[in-house]
C-alpha cells in the first residue's frame, strides 16, 4: 500500500482482511511523508511500513521504492491517495501491477492538480450530476491507466466539494478492496 493521507482506503483494505473476505496480506506501507494517518494504522496493525522524505524524488526516490518493493515482493501495488508521481522505472518493473483510486469518474477530473477536494470543488463547479470513483492502472501518466472498475455518485442539489468527497469516499471504501479480491483471485 501507498499513502500521503489520513490511509482510510488503507483501514478499508486492512477490515476487509480481516473479516475474511479475501486470503492475503498486507506486505507494506510507504508513506509519502511523514505524521499521517496511515503510518498510525499501519503501527495499530503491525503491518511493516517506510517512509520517504518529503523531498525524495528523482532516480533517489526511484532506487528507495525498488529496493523496498524487492524486499517486500508484493503481488500487487495499490495506490491509495498517494502523492508523489511513481518514476517510470518502478512501473516498469511492476508493469500491470500498480493500481490507484481515484476520486473521480475518470477521465473526467483526472490529471496533474486534481487531488483532494480540488476534484470535487471542479465537479460542481461544472455543474456534474454525477461523479464517482474509480480505480484504473497506473502508466506513466497521471490518471491515465485502464479503468478497472468505476462507482457513480449523485451530486444532488446543495452538495458541496466536501459533502460529495465524503459520498465518494463512502464508495472507494468498498470499490478498492473489492477490485483488489477481483484481481489477486483471478491471478
Ligand atoms: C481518496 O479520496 C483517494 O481517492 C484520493 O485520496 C484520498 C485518500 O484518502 N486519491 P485516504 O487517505 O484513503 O483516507
Amino acid at each position: 500500500m501507498f499513502a500521503s493521507g489520513s490511509g482510510s482506503n488503507f483501514q478499508a483494505i486492512i477490515d476487509f482482511i480481516e473479516n475474511g473476505h479475501i486470503d492475503a496480506q498486507i506486505s507494506g506501507l510507504i508513506a509519502s511523508r511523514p505524521n499521517i494517518g496511515a503510518i498510525d494504522r499501519a503501527y495499530k496493525y503491525n503491518i511493516p511500513h517506510f517512509v520517504l522524505a518529503t523531498d525524495q524524488s528523482g532516480a533517489g526516490l526511484s532506487d528507495i521504492l525498488i529496493k523496498k518493493l524487492n524486499e517486500w515482493k508484493p503481488d500487487l501495488i495499490v495506490l491509495a491517495g498517494f502523492l508523489k508521481k511513481i518514476p517510470s522505472e518502478v512501473i516498469e518493473e511492476y508493469r500491470n501491477k500498480i493500481i490507484n483510486i481515484h476520486p473521480s469518474l475518470l477521465p473526467k477530473f483526472g490529471g496533474k492538480g486534481f487531488y483532494g477536494i480540488n476534484v470535487h470543488k471542479a465537479v460542481i463547479e461544472a455543474g456534474e450530476q454525477e461523479s464517482g470513483c474509480t480505480v484504473h492502472y497506473v502508466n506513466e501518466q497521471y490518471d491515465k491507466g485502464d479503468i478497472i472498475k468505476q462507482k457513480k455518485v449523485p451530486v444532488l442539489e446543495g452538495d458541496t466539494p466536501e459533502s460529495l468527497a465524503q459520498k465518494v469516499l463512502k464508495e472507494e471504501h468498498k470499490l478498492l478492496p473489492n477490485v483488489i479480491a477481483e484481481i489477486l483471485n483471478n491471478n
